[in-house]
């Protein structure tokens, strides 16, 4: 069964990750007077094998940092994650590129994550050539089945990238990480780049993909209501913290922590009956080098309990409601209701 909260659940973690940190330090190596920009600053969340995991949050929030940290594309400052049951900074270079593997990344822009310079045959066929899980003379029909997996054509193997469009770059790119049969794959915001006409396409695309493979996904996006359409939970990001996380009806039907009710109430609601007041957030978030103390949100909250408490203390994510959530004062609904 998938589900839970944020905490807990009844299928072992396919990937576990508890108190990761990501701190960029700014302005060179030697320079004293440099910022410590904390990008990502205390996440901990799980993905069960199948299961669909959105991390939501507006840009900079730290969701692509998270995405890299996980898959060791970055070394984390702190925290564990671990893979099957394996702390990735336990393995050696050999064993964590193995492991790596089964765990791949989708990139945001396809024009970007792919060579160039080299056919869509080889760019699909690298990863079964670095893994060797197939015999040489096997490999031209495993990339001609996956473009065709991908919804392509198997003769597209001997052209260029330049030859395709946005989109049908972005399913290259999903069959270049399906190559090396991962059980995981990141997915970072895989379809904001693309004509919102062809968004709906390669988002089904990965739905069909993971039935039929069984994948797990961490879904990155900044919009809620793509989120919706896929994960079967979500953690809303923000500042470099989670400030809510839940099943995604529980966190998306009832949000307990104003952040989250600020970007629901931003989703179209096609219900006149359901349609809530849209709450625009005034001002930026804070910067990541320079956060406050206390709720990350603080600065532009809205909650008519914040006080000196939201100010100095920093809440912590606790269940209520059956999620988690990080607000001194969710028991009160920011936007009226109880
Ligand atoms: N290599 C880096 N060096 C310094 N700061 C970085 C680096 N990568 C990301 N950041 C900063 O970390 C924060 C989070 O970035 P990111 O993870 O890309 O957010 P998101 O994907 O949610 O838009 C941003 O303030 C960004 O500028
Ligand atoms: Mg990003």
């Amino acid at each position: 069964m998938l589900g839970g909260t944020g905490s807990g659940h009844l299928t072992t973690p396919l990937l576990e990750v508890a108190g990761l940190v990501k701190h960029y330090r700014t302005g060179g190596l030697l320079a004293r007077t440099g910022a410590v920009v904390k990008a990502v600053d205390g996440v901990s969340f799980t993905v069960a094998p199948g299961e669909t995991l959105g991390l939501v949050g507006e840009s900079g929030s730290g969701k692509t940092t998270v995405g890299r940290t996980v898959l060791r594309l970055e070394l984390p400052t702190d925290g564990v994650v671990r893979f099957e049951g394996t702390d990735l900074a336990s393995l050696a270079p050999g064993e964590l590129r193995a492991l790596r593997r089964r765990m791949q990344i989708v990139f945001q822009d396809p024009f970007a994550s792919l060579n160039p310079r080299r056919t869509v045959g080889a760019s699909v066929a690298e990863g079964i050539e670095i893994h060797r899980l197939a015999p040489k003379r096997e490999i031209p029909q495993r990339v001609a089945n996956l473009l065709e997996e991908v919804g392509l054509d198997g003769s597209y193997a001997s052209k260029y990238p330049h030859e395709f469009s946005g989109g049908q770059r972005q399913r290259i790119g999903i069959a270049r990480a399906l190559a090396v049969e991962p059980r995981f794959i990141v997915c970072d915001e895989p379809v904001s780049a693309l004509d919102v006409s062809v968004q709906a396409q390669v988002l089904n695309l990965l739905l069909d993909l993971r039935d039929h493979r069984g994948l797990a996904y961490l879904f990155i996006a900044h919009d809620l209501a793509l989120v919706r359409q896929i994960a079967h939970r979500v953690a809303v990001m923000y500042l470099g913290t989670i400030v809510e996380i839940g099943t995604a009806r529980t966190v998306i039907d009832s949000p307990r922590h104003p952040y989250t009710q600020a970007l629901v109430s931003a989703v179209p609601e096609p219900d006149p009956a359901k349609a809530t007041a849209r709450i625009v957030l005034v001002g930026d978030p804070p910067s990541p080098a320079a956060p406050p103390p206390g709720c990350p949100f603080v600065t532009r909250c809205f909650h008519p309990m914040k006080d000196e408490r939201c100010v100095a203390e920093r809440p912590r994510l606790r269940p209520l409601d059956g999620r988690d959530v990080a607000c001194h004062y969710a028991e009160v609904n920011a936007v009226g209701g109880r």
